[in-house]
């Protein structure tokens, strides 16, 4: 035990004379609350995307004992406005600063509106085991007590914790550590606002440490088939809301755009109101994939429930939101148009 001690010791004091170089992390910075200004520091109205990356930095100087920070813009937008556009930039650039650039790891600081979506398309893009985590606040940078400088610090030290390596794309908010399949955000303007569903989180930071709980189970970064390598634009796949008594003109409009996916947001176990369906049935049959979710904030839309999916060769999006189906069936559909074989990768994604 005294040797371990001394060898802890050891390396403690070479790191922090840098003999031994501290990992190397790439903070990409997007915009959203954490570069916010408030109009006040007691003020709840503000402005996302207002603060650059080095600010962000340059607030945490904490971050320095961890890790070799640098960090680079990629765009300043309330994540409202993210879009396939930046998402694939995003993924390209992560997988030039991990494959080419020598990287141990990414932060990417991201609004907290969309950063769910974002941060499973990379699960699905990103070809590295290396960490990638996504960070934001609730709260605008200018705000007694604004929550993104500890997050900012918590993500740099996950990613810094050999234990998070080969789990995905992770998003850190609060403390805790949450899944990119999983996370969800489920409340307009707590700090807590983010959960991991029905399988809860996947660990969280203590004391700048990263203890984690539990390892996602489906497939994701190396693991995944999908490549953006030479994707200049993704498939269009729009989001239909169900309700009672729905009209079926949203549905109607993305037919008649010619997209090439459309999600249902339905309700209970991904249904639809009889005129909308009916329109979904003839979308199909023009070759537009309709994938059934659900407007329920947990619990699976499952295959051949109450809808004959086989009959109309629509896919069940089983554990994924509406929002989240949105990113796979895109991706999907770069690589096949066959309703089983899509079906086949809501499976393993
Ligand atoms: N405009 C929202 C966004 O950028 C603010 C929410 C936030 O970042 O917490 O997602």
């Amino acid at each position: 035990m005294k040797n371990l001690r001394g060898i802890l010791v050891l390396l403690a004091l070479l790191v922090s004379v840098n003999i031994v170089a501290k990992p190397k992390i790439r903070i990409i910075a997007t915009g959203g609350t954490i570069a916010g200004v408030s109009q006040s520091s007691t003020s709840s109205s503000y402005s996302a995307g207002q603060v650059g990356i080095q600010t962000l930095i340059d607030a945490v100087p904490q971050m320095l004992y961890l890790a070799d920070v640098s960090g680079e813009q990629l765009v300043n937008i309330g994540s409202q406005d993210m879009n396939n556009e930046v998402w694939l930039k995003l993924a390209k650039r992560i997988n030039q600063l991990l494959n080419e650039e020598g990287y141990d790891g990414v932060v990417v600081t991201h609004g907290t509106d969309t950063m769910e979506e974002t941060a499973y398309f990379l699960n699905l893009t990103v070809k590295s085991d290396k960490p990638v985590i996504l960070a934001g606040s609730m709260r605008p940078s200018t705000a007694i007590s604004a929550d993104g400088p500890a997050n900012l610090y918590n993500a740099v030290a996950a990613a810094v914790s050999p234990a998070v390596r080969g789990l995905g794309v992770l998003c850190c908010m609060n403390n805790q550590l949450l899944d990119a399949k999983t996370v969800i955000k489920t409340h307009t303007i707590d700090c807590d606002t983010f959960e991991g569903g029905p399988s809860g989180i996947i660990g969280y930071i203590y004391n700048g440490e990263a203890h984690i709980l539990q390892t996602p189970n489906n497939a994701h970064t190396l693991k995944s088939e999908f490549d953006i390598t030479n994707v200049e634009k993704l498939p269009n796949v729009g989001i239909v809301y169900g309700y009672a008594n729905a009209s079926p003109l949203p549905m109607q409009a993305f037919v008649d755009a010619k997209f090439d996916g459309i999600v249902l947001a339905g309700v209970g176990d991904g249904n639809f109101y009889k005129d909308v369906f009916d329109v979904a049935v003839k979308a199909q049959q023009k070759g537009i994939q309709i994938v059934r979710s659900s407007r329920c904030p947990t619990g699976p839309t499952c295959l051949n429930s109450e809808v004959d999916d086989a009959k109309y060769h629509f896919v069940a999006s089983l554990e994924l939101n509406p929002q989240k189906a949105r990113v796979l069936l895109m991706l999907a559909l770069t690589k096949t148009h066959d309703w089983n074989q899509i079906q086949e990768l809501f499976k393993k994604y």
